[in-house]
């Protein structure tokens, strides 16, 4: 039997677009049922005094598909979901130029997060930031340039440089942790707040090379020329990111990424000594004092990789659009959950192109354990409307229940 019916429907906006609707045999008592996009935006409301658990009461849709359970149709959000396409975006970063601003300012940060928020309705809201944003708050200052992108002024290349490294002061990234209380004040459990760090070696590739690379010789030869140092800067890097994960989750994330996105970059058995070992203490010392947050871990380019990746002990694996979501869910297997992964240039397709591609992915991930998800980031230029689109189909979308019993077997789901 097929997980859905096809039936032809169109979205809120006036898309004349055929999407998939439901047959739904069994209810699941979600709070995340808007109707579709451009709903009226929510009032926001002042701060209260504010605390946050490890985990919540009523878990949001993502959570739960996250952890494998039952869910009615997958969730959705997208990577680089704040920001970068979006009108309202570009008119506020001309009056506010500097991305260290943007980022840095709390009011900043939750205006711009809530922006996808108030215009999809994504089951997903990540908080603006950057991988690079705790680097000051550890030793390491940074800038982000216009034309070069990230640029550190004094990269570590000596076991001398890494004097400068002190344990993470989390005081001074305040505007995080502040963030993310409002924004779980304003979207409740109705969405999954998503926080997000780099891992070690993605971090470690900006701090010793300087900035973006596009051939990493830096780092890959001090492998083998300075070991030690390497080892010693990752290991730096592995607690101040383990330290700055609990205190997002305990600022009121739901969920966290860690975006390993540059670990592609290396063989993988370089990648299991150089980044996945430093990646899986992380996840163990966060499991310690958050057992029930949700690790999604994302790497670019990461065909190679899947199943190591799996070794980390994160719940969910993030897929790029170059690995066939069919073949990544045999190889990954059903007792975790992915997340992706459709090519972030389909935004760009006619809106049908779109909707197909959305229903090919969800059926090849299977009805347990899928987050919809581009396969990397939203692509600048990326039409507004293709990224409503992609959200009001998500939400058309409804799991059939005999499927949900017989959770991820593939012949079943490939009808
Ligand atoms: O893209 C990825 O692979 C995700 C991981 C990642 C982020 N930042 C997360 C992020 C990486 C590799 C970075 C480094 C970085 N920071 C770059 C890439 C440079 C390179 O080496 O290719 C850049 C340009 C920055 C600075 C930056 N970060 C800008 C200008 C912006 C705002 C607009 C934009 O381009 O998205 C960000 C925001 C940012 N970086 C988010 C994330 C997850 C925003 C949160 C979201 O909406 O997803």
């Amino acid at each position: 039997m097929s997980i859905f019916s096809l039936t032809s429907a169109c979205s809120s906006l006036g898309f004349n677009s055929s999407i998939l609707t439901v047959q739904l045999g069994f209810h699941c008592n979600e709070t995340n049922n808007f109707p579709g996009a451009f709903v009226s935006s929510p009032k926001r409301t002042k701060t209260k005094k504010f605390y946050v658990a490890c985990s919540s009461a009523t878990n949001p849709l993502l959570v739960k598909a996250a952890r494998g359970d039952p869910v009615s149709r997958p969730p959705a959000w997208m990577m680089r979901q704040a920001g970068r396409y979006m009108a309202v975006y570009k008119k506020l970063a001309e009056k506010h130029p500097s991305f260290r601003e943007r980022s840095e300012t709390t009011d900043l940060i939750v205006e711009i997060s809530l922006q996808p928020w108030e215009a999809f309705r994504p089951d997903g809201v990540i908080i603006f930031s950057d991988i690079l944003t705790p680097l000051p708050a550890f030793g390491v200052p940074f800038d982000i340039e216009e034309v070069r992108g990230p640029v550190i002024q004094s990269p570590i290349l000596s076991e001398d440089c890494l004097k400068a490294l002190h344990p993470i002061d989390l005081e001074k990234l305040h505007f995080v942790g502040d963030s993310l209380k409002i924004l779980r004040q304003e979207v409740g459990d109705h969405a999954a707040v998503l926080g997000f760090v780099g891992a070690p070696w993605t971090i470690a590739t900006y701090i010793v090379e300087g900035g973006t690379t596009r051939t990493y010789t830096n780092i890959k030869s001090m492998c083998h020329t300075a070991p030690n140092l390497l080892r010693a800067l990752l290991s730096h890097l592995t607690k101040a990111i383990a330290e700055y994960v609990i205190y997002q989750v305990e600022s009121g994330a739901h969920c966290i990424q860690i975006f390993d996105s540059w670990g592609g970059q290396l063989p993988p058995d370089m990648w299991e000594k150089w980044s996945k070992t430093y990646i899986t203490e992380i996840v163990s010392i966060v499991r310690n004092k958050c057992p029930k947050t949700p690790l999604v871990l994302y790497i670019n380019g990461n065909g190679g990789l899947l199943e190591r990746m799996k070794g980390t002990g994160v719940d969910v694996i993030g897929l790029d659009w170059t690995v066939d979501m069919a073949d990544g869910r045999k190889r990954l297997g059903n007792d975790i959950s992915v997340q992706g992964n459709v090519d972030p240039a389909y935004l760009f397709a006619p809106l049908p192109a779109v909707t197909e591609e959305i229903q090919r992915v969800v059926k090849c991930a299977g009805s347990r354990g899928h987050i919809l998800n581009l396969g990397h980031g939203v692509l600048v230029g990326t039409p507004e409307e293709a990224v409503a689109h992609f959200f009001d189909v998500t939400k058309s979308l409804k799991y059939d229940s005999s499927s949900q019993n017989h959770a991820m077997e593939e012949s079943k789901l490939l009808v």
